[in-house]
This record gives structure tokens, sequence and C-alpha cells, in this order.
């Protein structure tokens, strides 16, 4: 049965939610405080980079199932679920800031009908649910937590293919009417308390950074014992108990979630009384992987970066997204600059300006002059460059892989000193 749903916020998870949920067959308003992109999104102007969300949306606007609007009230006062789709950035003791949650709660409190259901797919920590019951000021208004696990990148295709459906709620009632909003999508369906709810969002994504940061000191230590790390993924990953799957080296994790998750997930320990040391040694070994990458270039250029130009391939957190959070890459070239170096970049999805980086149209731009090419974002058209062309075009042939991504042989037959992540 169709449902009346309101999102609050209309930013990766939030547009996301409502361009699936319009294409389910429910009757979705998407709210935003943003003017410009509600107008844009009106017209069908997708602000992001996120494959199949254009023609979601499209479908979506053109059947009269999802619009867009100016404010949460507006969205929220003809619904049967509102779900906060807002952020949750890190505050600055390492918690979560739950500002834009009470407010957007604050906002649809006087409008929402009578026993709708308010749903949090933003990633909170433990005890947010109450904080939204509390910010309501609603008896008869229940709170659901249905925590969010979607890749940018793959966002479409993993809300309608989720690995599994977490809904954490006091109400059985309202549990099982979140529930049937995901009818049609073949998943494991988890229901459970909302403290437990909230936990496996910040445990999944804490496992996830732990898997990364794993293999990134794996790698360091290969490096050090002169092994291979890609092998050594290869040779651990075929036991199922391991599994392949984000053991890949590189520069560091990045994005809007996992760094202030990790972090969030250390305070929520921390305040219950848990000192949660392995998850610290994770963020430690992940800065720790940016400064080793940023060591790489050094040695690369002779031992100084001073006055050295440097050519940068990728700077998103990841490939397939527009999404600069956090970006590993951003933060390397931060050190490269503070170093001395001189930094011109390439990224398919960023053309506009970004401070003290000559962003270039495509990578032979990038890498023109360049006494080093450091490829920082595992973008699938760094793969298939013309090697011979790049070697033509460099000022030194010095290469640092920080994804492991291209064929180091290649690279090495046209002259180039190949350095990756925990190989040579
Ligand atoms: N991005 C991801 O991959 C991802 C995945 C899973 C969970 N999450 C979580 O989902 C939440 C949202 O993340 P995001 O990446 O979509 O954020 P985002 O910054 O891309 O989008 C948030 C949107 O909310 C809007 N907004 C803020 N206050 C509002 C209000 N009162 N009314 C209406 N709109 C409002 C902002 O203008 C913005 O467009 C966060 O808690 C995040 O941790 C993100």
């Amino acid at each position: 049965m169709a449902s009346k749903i309101a999102v609050i916020g209309t930013g990766y998870v939030g547009l996301t939610t409502g361009a699936c949920f319009s294409h389910l067959g429910h009757d979705v308003v998407c709210a935003d405080i943003d003017a410009d992109k509600v107008e844009r999104l009106n017209r069908g102007e997708i602000p992001i980079v996120e494959a199949g969300l254009d023609k979601l949306v499209e479908d979506g606007l053109r059947a009269g199932r999802l619009r867009f609007v100016l404010g949460a009230a507006e969205a929220a006062r003809d619904c049967d679920f509102a779900y906060l789709c807002v952020p949750t950035p890190q505050a600055e003791d390492g918690s979560a800031d739950l500002s834009y949650i009470e407010a957007a709660a604050r906002e649809i409190a006087p409008v929402l009908p009578a026993e709708a259901i308010v749903v949090n797919k933003s990633t909170v920590p433990v005890g947010s649910t109450k904080v939204v019951q509390r910010a309501l000021e609603r008896d008869d208004i229940s709170v659901v937590s249905n925590p969010e696990f979607l890749r940018e990148g793959s966002a479409v295709h993993d809300f309608l293919n989720p690995d599994r459906v977490v809904i954490g709620a006091d109400d059985q009632a309202a549990a099982i009417k979140v529930a049937s909003l995901y009818l049609g999508i073949p998943a494991p369906l988890i229901v459970t308390d909302p403290a437990s709810a909230e936990t496996i969002k910040y445990a999944a994504n804490a496992f996830l950074a732990t898997k990364i940061s794993f293999v990134n000191a794996v790698a360091a230590v290969c490096e050090a014992v002169g092994a291979d790390v890609n092998d050594v993924v290869l040779g651990i990953g075929y036991d199922k108990r391991i599994g392949q799957d984000f053991l890949k080296p590189g520069p560091g994790w990045g994005g809007s979630c996992f760094p202030k998750d990790t972090k969030a997930l250390v305070r929520i320990a921390e305040d219950a009384g848990y000192h949660f040391d392995m998850l610290k040694g994770v963020i430690t070994v992940n800065e720790q992987q940016l400064e080793r990458v940023v060591e790489k270039i050094q040695r690369a250029a002779g031992g100084s970066l001073e006055g050295v130009v440097v050519g940068v391939w990728g700077l998103t957190f990841k490939a397939r997204t527009d999404d600069l959070r956090d970006s590993p890459s951003l933060k390397i070239i931060d050190k490269l600059i503070a170093r001395g170096a001189r930094v011109q970049a390439y990224d398919p999805t960023v053309s506009r300006p970004l401070p003290g980086i000559d962003v270039r149209s495509d990578p032979y731009a990038a890498a023109e002059g360049a006494s080093v090419v450091a490829l920082l974002t595992e973008w699938d058209e760094f793969r298939w460059l013309d090697v011979e062309k790049v070697a033509g075009l460099v000022a030194a042939r010095q290469l640092v892989d920080g994804r492991n991504l291209l064929d180091r042989s290649a690279w090495v037959r046209a002259g180039f000193v190949y350095q990756g992540i925990g190989r040579s």
C-alpha cells in the first residue's frame, strides 16, 4: 500500500531515500532548507553525482509521486512517515552534533498529523530516538530508528538492494508500519530496540574502518619485510572467515561518515565507561597512513617538496562520487602544500576551483611538468591512461600509486620509478 512520506534533508541520504521510496510507489515530499537546491530538484537537476538517481527523480517528478519543498514543516503537514535525513556532524568534543536533528524535529512537531511516525535515518548516537521524542513534545507520535547503510557511488543500488534493513523501535506497531515501506525489497529485516539499531550503524562503520586500517597496517609491514600486500590480501581473503571486501590498501579512509562515526563511537563508549582503545588505534593508523603517503611523495621528489610540482590524480574520497568531504586526497594535498609543493590535480567530478590547488581538466594536464605524480582516488579511467604520453609530459618519472590501481610493470617499462602501498 502506498504511504505518504516526508523526507527532511535532500543530501546523499535524503535524496536517495526520497527518490527510491517514490520508485517503490510511495507518495514522497522532500524538504530542504536550501532554496536553490529545492528549485533545481523540482526541475529534475541532481546536485550530486550518484548513478541512477537522475532517472528515479525524473520518473518520480513526472508521475507526481515526488516533490521538493522548502522547509521541513511544508513537507510534514500531511504525512504518514517523516524521515529525518539531516546532517549529524562531529561536535568539537568528538561527539555527534544533534542540533540539526533536534531543529528538524521541532520544525515538524506542530504540523505532524496525529499518529504519524518519525523515522531517524541520520546516523545518531544511542539515545537519540529519545532526544527526537523529547524535541517533538508529542505523545501521539512514535519515533523509530532506521539507519542507512548505503555507500556513496552506489547509493540507489544499495538502497534498493540492501544487505539488511534495520528497524529499532519501542513501539512494535510502529516498527511493523516502517517495515511495510520496504515491501518488495528482498532483504533480511532486523527489528530491534532503538539503542541496538543505533549501535548497529556505528559498529558497522567502525568495523569497516577497522578493516581498512588493518590492511594499511599490514601494508606497512609488507613494505618493511619486502612482501607484496596485494598477494597477502589475496591469500588471506580466500579464507571465507576473512573475505576480500574492504581489504584494499590505500591512502586511508575518509568521506562524510567514517571519520565522524568512529570518533562518535569512541565518545559514546567513553561516556558509557568503556575505553575503546582498539578503535582509537584504528583512527591513529588512519592518520599515520596519510603521513606515510606524503613521505612516499617526498621521497619520490628526492627528499624535499619545496617548490616541487606534484601532479595528483583524484580528489574525491573515493571513486564514483563527487563528495570531497574529509577526502584523504585533500588532506594529503594540504600536507604537501604545507611542505612547499605546488599541486596540480585532476578529478573526473571536480572542476570548481579549490584553495591552493591548480585544478586541471584532464589527467595529462595534471601530470604536465610534474616531478612526482600521485594517484590518490581509484577512478577507473586512471587504469587506461596512455603511459607513454604521461612519460613524455612529466618532468621526472616518479609515480606514487596510492591505491595500487595501476599496472606496475607497464609504468616501470616506461621508465617510471613506481611506489605503491605495501609493495615496491
Ligand atoms: N552520505 C552517506 O554516505 C551516508 C550513509 C549513511 C548514513 N549517512 C548519515 O545520514 C545523515 C545525512 O547525511 P548526508 O550525507 O545525506 O548529508 P548531506 O549533508 O549530504 O545532506 C543533508 C541535507 O539536509 C539539509 N538540512 C539540514 N537541516 C535541515 C532542515 N532543518 N530541514 C530540511 N533540510 C535540512 C541540508 O541542507 C542538506 O541538503 C548523516 O547523519 C550521515 O551520517 C550518510
